[in-house]
């Protein structure tokens, strides 16, 4: 009797891991291009994270999404790391290699990046300055694609100052620390805006920042994406900025995992977008 070939299976690894809405992006994605495949939220419990790692490529995974509290400690029990991963300093992609190695990636700058792209094409890195708030893992790897785009300066905010010079001392000069009372003054000049903290989520406080140095026609974009319309997008498109969304950063630092785990690249578009708000 021949072998048939192995169905492929991939899924998100994380504790908790029911609020992932990853396994609705990559149902879509396999229903919509007719891929033979499954993907599967996995809780795994920190004590686990080694063992399950070990034994996922026999059940037949091909790779896994990362997600908390796991992104940082993947780094480690991987063979190979990638460049943007390693400077990021945690994964959120990993790849099930034939020969048994464990490959690592982050995504989410180019994530961060596509979305831009495709939502505000209008806007070039090198057009000037841009202005960050927060300074937690999401700051990291949006400060690691700004820099790789050519950006000329990064202005940083985050409650927890130290925070936000840690990231100047590992990412070097284009970072200017500003004081986060003072971050509305981070808005002069600045070409594109962002909230990486978690303000403005539903549950937590909103971001309370001064925008009125936000000029009109900047471009301003949230991580936040529950809900999609953060009372901060809600300021910044009233004061005449383009805004855009978070929801197409998570959409798009799928698409990497989805090519290389199921051969097939995937679109993001409005039937994405509905896809995984169930709509
Ligand atoms: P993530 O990986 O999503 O970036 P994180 O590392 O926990 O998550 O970072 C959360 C970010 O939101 C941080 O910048 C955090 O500021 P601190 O470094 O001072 O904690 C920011 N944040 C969360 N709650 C906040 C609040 N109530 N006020 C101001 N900033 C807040």
């Amino acid at each position: 009797m021949t072998d048939l070939p192995r169905i492929p299976l991939a899924g998100v690894i994380g504790h908790p891991i029911a609020h992932s809405r990853s396994p609705l992006l990559h149902g879509h994605w396999l229903a919509r291009y007719g891929i033979k495949g499954h993907y599967i939220p996995m809780d795994i419990a920190q004590d686990d994270l080694p063992q399950a790692l070990s034994m996922l490529p026999k059940l037949g995974f091909v790779g896994v999404n990362v997600t908390i509290p796991h992104k940082e400690r993947v780094l480690k029990l991987a063979e190979v790391v990638t460049d943007r991963a390693a400077l990021i300093g945690a994964a959120n992609t990993l790849i099930f290699r034939a020969d048994g190695k464990i490959h690592a990636d982050n995504t989410d700058g180019v994530g961060f990046m596509a979305n831009l792209r495709q939502l505000a094409p209008q806007w070039q890195a090198s057009q000037g300055p841009a202005a960050l708030f927060g300074a937690g893992g999401a700051a990291r790897a949006v400060i690691a694609a700004l820099i790789e785009a050519g950006i000329p300066e990064i202005r940083i905010a985050n409650r927890t100052r130290l925070r936000a010079e840690v990231l100047q001392a590992d990412f070097g000069g284009r970072l200017v620390v500003y004081d986060w009372l003072h971050a509305g003054e981070m808005l002069d000049g600045a070409a594109l805006v962002i909230n990486a903290t978690s303000l403005g989520m539903t549950g937590k406080p909103d971001l309370r920042l001064p925008l009125d140095r936000l000029a009109a026609g900047t471009v301003a974009t949230d991580l936040v994406y529950t809900p999609l319309m953060t009372p901060f997008l809600i300021e910044a498109q009233a004061r005449g900025a383009h805004i855009v969304d978070g929801l197409g950063m998570l959409l798009h630092q799928g698409a990497p995992g989805f090519e290389r785990w199921f051969g097939h690249r995937p679109e993001v578009d409005e039937a994405t977008r509905a896809a995984v708000l169930g709509l």
